[in-house]
This record gives C-alpha cells, structure tokens and sequence, in this order.
C-alpha cells in the first residue's frame, strides 16, 4: 500500500537513486577485518575505519566478553540516571593518559560527542570559525548552537586569519573548529597554523581527531603530531575508527570534562553503550600505545598503496593519511567504478553528494594494517583493470 501522506518521499528517493546519490548496503557474513566475507565471498576490505585491524583482536574480544560476564550486555540505563561501571572510569583515566591531558570523557558515539557538546560551549554574541569540509557532526553541533557561524575555506590559513580578524571584534568568544583528518579526502588540518592563528585572535580551538587515533602522533592522534597535547582547548574521538569497537570521546582539562557531561544531551539524555565496549575500548588504547610497530606498517602500507595508484596515473586528490581517495567526478561513475571493484573481489566505497559537492564523486579507500602485500597488490591489479575499464586511466 502507498500512503498519500508520504508519497513525496518516494518520488525524492526515486531522484536521489537516479542521480546515483543513494546507499547500497551489503550484509558482512564474518567480522570487519582486512579480508571479510561480504555478499558471500571473500573480498579484500578497503572500505571500512579499521586502520589498525583491531575490530575483530582476540584481546578485544576477550576483554568485551570478561565484562559480559561481569556486568551483562546492556548499560541499564542513561549513564546519568541509573549510573556506570568501573569500566567506565577505568577507560576515562585511560583516555586522559593516552591523551597527555588532565581529564577524559567517553560519549556513546563520536557523533553524539560534537552533536552534544558544540551546541553548548558557546552563547549568543560568540562565534564558531569552521572549516568547510569539516564532518557533518560538526556542522549539526553547531546548528543547534546560539553561537554565529563562518566558514573559512578548507585548509587555508590566509582564509582563516580573514575570518578571525572579521570576527575578533564582533564577536565574544570565539572557537575555531577542524577536523583533524578529513574523512572524505584524507588530508590533514594544519593545527599548527591553526593554533597559532586562534592565539593571535585569542580564540580557542577545537579538533575532531576521529580519522587520526591509531594513526597520527604514533597512534596518540593529532595533538601529539604537533605536540599541542596542553594547547587544544577540546579534543574529541572515536574509538570506531582504528580503536576497532565503539564510541566516543573527549579529552581536554578536568573541568571541560565536568561541564560536557552535565550539559552535553546526548550524554545525558541516551542510554550508554555496554559495559563492554568499555572493557574493549580501554583495550584498543593500551594496544596503540604498546605497539607502535602496528602504526608504523600501517604507514608503510599506505604510502606503497598510494604511490603504486598515483603511478597507474589515478588521481589519488589531497590523501596524506591511510584514507586514500581516487578522484572519479560523477556520481554514476563512481558508483559504477565501486560495483566493478567489487565483482573483482575489493570492497571500496563511492562517496557521493551530499558527503562531498556533486562532481565530486571518489572512490575512498581505508588501508588495513592487516592487508598483505599480495592483497595491496592484488587490489592494485584491479585498480588498473577497472580503471583501464571505465576510462579513469
Ligand atoms: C570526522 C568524523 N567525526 C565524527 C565522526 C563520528 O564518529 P562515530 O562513528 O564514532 O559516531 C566520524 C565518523 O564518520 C568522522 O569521520
């Protein structure tokens, strides 16, 4: 039966497959690692956050099933009503020396984290300074903020001390905004700059460093590439990328900590994940820390895969960390490029608008630590089979 009502959504829906800007789904039939089962045969996995090949490590697993048996499956609760486990601060502690900062927080997703807290760490008469392709969370916190936005184009510093010089004296407080590493292009912020800028125009700073655990500053993220752990006024993650689980999270001092979890909704209005995501997430910090070598291949991988596709002529855009896009332009093509790779056996994504502007259209591909040679390669000779296929090359 189609409902009058909501029959506008069909049509929207039918424009949106149409122009190639919907999402095929496929169904995993083993855990994410580096070469799944997907729609029933084995792939090579380029199209998933698992940098570091921690989603399905029997250290995790063991620490998520401990706590299971301890404190069950579910949180119970908002952590705020019904309270949390021990797991819980033992993660927080963890969190905060992983950092190098005074206090750690974790939130149920990274989204929940800029979602929640952007809309409350300003008021009216303040301004969020952000860059143009930060993540969607960033651009949804600060919507639902009092503050006044502007945007500076991506990346450019001379854009950004116009900005802040255009702001510093209308506005009260000021936070320049950026995502560490950028999720559709694999670049990475100049934080440097960035800060450096925000002292000038006394403005505080707030960096996304989801795509950049596990990866920059020997796993520790962007803050300790730049060895700005004390300087970064907000620093917030993810434990879904190359932490391998779940989750989200916030380091900076004690008392930004105190105040986003009294006033972020998301934190306090949603119940918490498992006890057990904190068990495994406590887990995946202590392993980055440990092993370094993990980081380091994780970079050597990365580096061969990129210079290989740049020599079979791809363009492979502004890629600088382990996220490492191939420019297509259309939508259709990529989308088509995307379901080619697949039948070869890689599974690497089409990013599609709205995720980046129409014309844009890439395909991105996630190197995983746990990838061979044979599989880069492999992967490499289906690159140049396909590309060859539609033209690219
Ligand atoms: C830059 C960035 N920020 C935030 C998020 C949200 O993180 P999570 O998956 O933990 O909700 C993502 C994930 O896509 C991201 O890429």
């Amino acid at each position: 039966m189609t409902r009058d009502t909501t029959a506008y959504l069909r049509e929207k829906y039918e424009q949106m497959d149409e122009r190639g800007e919907t999402w095929p789904l496929k169904q995993l039939q083993t855990a994410s690692q580096a070469r799944p089962v997907v729609e029933g045969r084995e792939v090579i996995m380029l199209a998933s956050n698992n940098y570091l090949d921690l989603a399905n490590d029997s250290r995790l697993r063991t620490a998520a099933v401990d706590a299971i048996e301890k404190f069950g499956v579910g949180a119970g609760s908002d952590w705020s009503i019904a309270g949390y486990t021990e797991l819980q601060d033992e993660l927080h502690d963890t969190i905060a020396e992983f950092k190098g900062t005074e206090g750690g927080l974790s939130y149920q997703t990274g989204f929940s984290v800029n979602a929640g807290l952007l809309p409350q760490l300003l008021d009216d008469g303040d301004v969020y300074v952000s860059d143009e392709y930060n993540h969607g969370s960033i651009i949804d916190g600060i919507r639902l903020s009092p503050a006044d936005t502007r945007v500076y184009d991506h990346s450019d510093m001379a854009d950004l001390e116009r900005v802040l010089q255009s702001v510093s004296s209308e506005f009260n407080r000021i936070i320049v905004v950026t995502d560490g590493v950028f999720s559709m292009d694999g670049d990475v912020a100049k934080l440097d700059e960035i800060h450096r800028l925000a002292e000038e125009y006394g403005a505080m700073t707030y960096v996304d460093d989801c795509h950049g655990e596990g990866v920059l500053g020997d796993g520790h993220g962007i803050t300790a590439e730049f060895g700005l752990e004390d300087e970064i006024d907000f620093q917030m993650g993810s434990f879904s990328k190359a932490c391998g689980g779940f989750g989200g999270m916030l380091a900076g001092d004690q008392h930004v900590v105190d105040f986003a979890y009294n006033t972020s909704r998301t934190w306090l209005l949603s119940a918490g994940y498992p006890p057990a995501v904190a068990a495994a997430n406590k887990r995946a910090l202590e392993i980055i820390d440990n092993e370094p070598q993990r980081v380091q291949d994780l970079w050597n991988k990365r580096e061969y895969f990129q210079s290989e596709l740049e020599d079979l002529g791809f363009d492979t855009g502004q890629s600088e960390t382990p996220i490492v896009p191939v420019m297509i332009g259309d939508s259709n093509t990529a989308k088509q490029f995307a379901e080619r790779l697949f039948e070869e056996g890689l599974f690497a994504l089409s990013i599609v608008y709205p995720m980046v502007p129409r014309g844009e259209a890439r395909i991105r591909n996630q190197i995983n630590v746990g990838l061979t040679e044979t599989d880069l390669n492999e992967a490499l000779r289906v690159y140049e089979e396909v590309g060859r296929e539609l033209d690219i090359i």
